[in-house]
């Protein structure tokens, strides 16, 4: 039986470019969850006001179980909702955690509106994917990798050091945004963002 590597984040931070390097290095399949779900018709509805599709969660992760359970080794899987992933099959979740600032400019480069980065942004102030992340796969199978600044092949060397297991990685306090960002630019975020209602 196989077992699931997760790499998670909000949209934006590297998840696809890190599970397709990930998975040649590891001479495995790259899956990215969004795609999967879209190719296999695994959808709900298309949310218009959001631009989004909404994934069938229950049929995906009885796919993705049926897929990972008859591998041998690692399946790498890409997602900013891990915790729809049977735990049973998770080996490790590698959080991908970006600078607020790099963030925003990625997604408006993107040609995103503010509305939808300052949502994404905010996530990511808060830590959202990890919180949500360690809630359904406890602390001991939670990484986090900080990516500010750095290049897809550095990226990469640490996420093949946290696959060996090794130490440096854990969640926690280590990454506080707060702590490294003008109060301008939090203003900025918070000013379209958080509930979409209030634009
Ligand atoms: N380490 C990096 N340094 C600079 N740019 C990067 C890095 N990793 C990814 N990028 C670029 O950032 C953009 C987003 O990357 P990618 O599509 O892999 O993110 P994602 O997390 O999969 O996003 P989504 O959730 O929307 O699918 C791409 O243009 C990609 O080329
Ligand atoms: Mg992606």
């Amino acid at each position: 039986m196989g077992k699931a590597i997760i790499i998670a984040g909000v949209p934006g931070t590297g998840k696809s470019s890190l599970a397709r390097e990930l998975a040649r290095v590891l001479g495995t399949e790259a899956i990215d969850l969004s795609r999967f779900a879209i190719d296999n018709g695994l959808i709900l509805e298309y949310d218009a006001s959001r631009k989004t599709y909404v994934i069938d969660e229950e049929a995906v992760a009885s796919r993705i179980k049926r897929i990972v359970e008859n591998r041998d080794g690692y399946v790498i899987i890409d997602t900013h909702y891990p915790e729809i992933i049977d735990p049973g099959i998770v080996d490790k979740v590698v959080v991908l955690r970006l600078n607020p600032l790099e963030l925003e400019k990625r997604l408006l480069d993107r040609g995103w509106g503010r509305e939808k980065v300052n949502e994404n942004v905010m996530a990511e102030i808060l830590g959202t994917v990890s919180v949500n992340a360690l809630e359904a796969f406890g602390e001991n199978k939670i990484y986090e990798l900080d990516v500010s600044g750095k290049s897809i092949d550095v990226v990469l060397g640490e996420a093949l050091a946290v696959v060996r297991g090794e130490a440096g990685f854990e969640p926690g306090l280590r990454i506080n945004w707060l702590e490294q960002i003008p109060v301008e630019a939090l203003e900025r975020f918070e000013k379209y963002g958080g509930d979409s209602d209030g634009f």
